[in-house]
Formats: C-alpha cells, sequence, structure tokens
C-alpha cells in the first residue's frame, strides 16, 4: 500500500518526529510504500474561503502553491497518517492551514443533499504528542480530526496521543504497541 506520513511539527528531529519515524519503520517491514513529507517546509497558504472549488467545472483549488501536489499525493495514498505537536489547544498553524485547504476535497452536487469526498474509503490515522495532559489539550486535535475523518468520509485507523510528552523517552514500549497497533490497522 502506499500511505502518505505528513509531519505537522516545525521541528523535523522533535517528539513528534521521532513518533512518526518510529510509525513509518513499523509500516516499511510491513513493506508498504512510505513517502515522508514535512509539511511546514511548504509553502500552503491559508484557504482564502472563495469558494472556487465548489463549481462544478472546479478541481482541487484555485490557489496553485505547495498544497496542490500535497493533496495530489492525498488522492494518490491508500492511507494517510498526520501527525502534530499540540500548539495552543490545536494543529500548529502550518498543519492547519493544510487541513483547511483540503476542504477542497469535498464537493455538492446541485439538486443533492449527500456531498462527495475525493478521500472517500481512504484510511486515516493521528499522532498528537503535547507538554501537557490528553483531556481538555492533546484530545481537542483528536475530537477536530475525528469530525475531519467524518466529513471527508475517511476511515479512521486511530489516534496516538503522546502527552504528557518529556521528549523522546516519552515515546516508551507502551506508547510503541500503540504505534504498532497503528500500523497494523493502518496497512490493513
Ligand atoms: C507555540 C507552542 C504552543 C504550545 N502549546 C501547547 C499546548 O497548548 N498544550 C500542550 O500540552 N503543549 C503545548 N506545547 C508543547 C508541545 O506541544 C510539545 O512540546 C510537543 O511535544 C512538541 O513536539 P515537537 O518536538 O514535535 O515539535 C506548545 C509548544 C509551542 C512551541
Amino acid at each position: 500500500m502506499k500511505i502518505l506520513c505528513l509531519l505537522g511539527s516545525p521541528k523535523k528531529k522533535g517528539n513528534t518526529a521521532y513518533a512518526l519515524n518510529y510509525l513509518e519503520e513499523q509500516l516499511k517491514q510491513q513493506h508498504h510504500e512510505v513517502k515522508h513529507v514535512h509539511v511546514p517546509s511548504l509553502s500552503i497558504a491559508g484557504c482564502k474561503e472563495c469558494y472556487w472549488c465548489k463549481q462544478d467545472e472546479a478541481y482541487l483549488c484555485v490557489n496553485n502553491d505547495d498544497a496542490i501536489p500535497l493533496l495530489k499525493d492525498m488522492l494518490e495514498a491508500d492511507a494517510i497518517i498526520f501527525s502534530a505537536p499540540t500548539f495552543c489547544w490545536g494543529f500548529p498553524a502550518q498543519m492547519k492551514a493544510l487541513l483547511d485547504r483540503m476542504f477542497c476535497l469535498i464537493s455538492w452536487k446541485e439538486g443533492e443533499t449527500e456531498s462527495h469526498s475525493l478521500l472517500e474509503g481512504k484510511t486515516v490515522g493521528l499522532i498528537v504528542t503535547a507538554g501537557g495532559e490528553v483531556k481538555n489539550n492533546a484530545e481537542l486535535l483528536g475530537i477536530a480530526f475525528n469530525n475531519m475523518v467524518e466529513f471527508m468520509k475517511c476511515k479512521l485507523a486511530g489516534i496516538v496521543y503522546i502527552a504528557p510528552c518529556e521528549g523522546i523517552q516519552s515515546i516508551d514500549d507502551t506508547i510503541k504497541q500503540q504505534l504498532d497497533d497503528l500500523s497494523q490497522r493502518l496497512g490493513s
């Protein structure tokens, strides 16, 4: 399977990267094709709310920045893993910009109440790190992500919270087991 792994931390070698790299190694051992993308290195603007993407003839987004090839990667992938540190009870701005731009993957046909998603049926997962607790903190990213998964008509493989995360030593055997399980569900 083709699995797209998105690192949403500005740090390429931080806590989130460590957890994501561990998951990627598990996926490679299961002979999946892994593509790793560091989202904050890309130039992805926020959604302009122009609704161009909702016109019948529109394909993806009118804003031709680095989001476009990444959205195409998403369409090609069988599964997508998102990862992010908690920043002010939410996703880091660079990752939030991408999530907002994914709005272009949803469309509504005139006269139909049901929406269409270009990501329908894809398996997705999330890794969240945080300095603080899960409750009322890291879980807020999971709640938003869950809603997004439903909106995008994707299948949720799971969410792994690493919180409180006090460096890579917090990614202990218990967390590694959760990442192993997530890798199995992503690839099945
Ligand atoms: C701008 C900023 C905002 C943060 N906000 C929160 C927060 O709201 N809750 C929390 O628990 N940790 C917060 N943290 C801590 C990070 O989520 C935590 O250190 C995380 O593991 C960093 O992951 P990284 O090394 O992959 O970047 C924040 C850190 C920064 C730099």
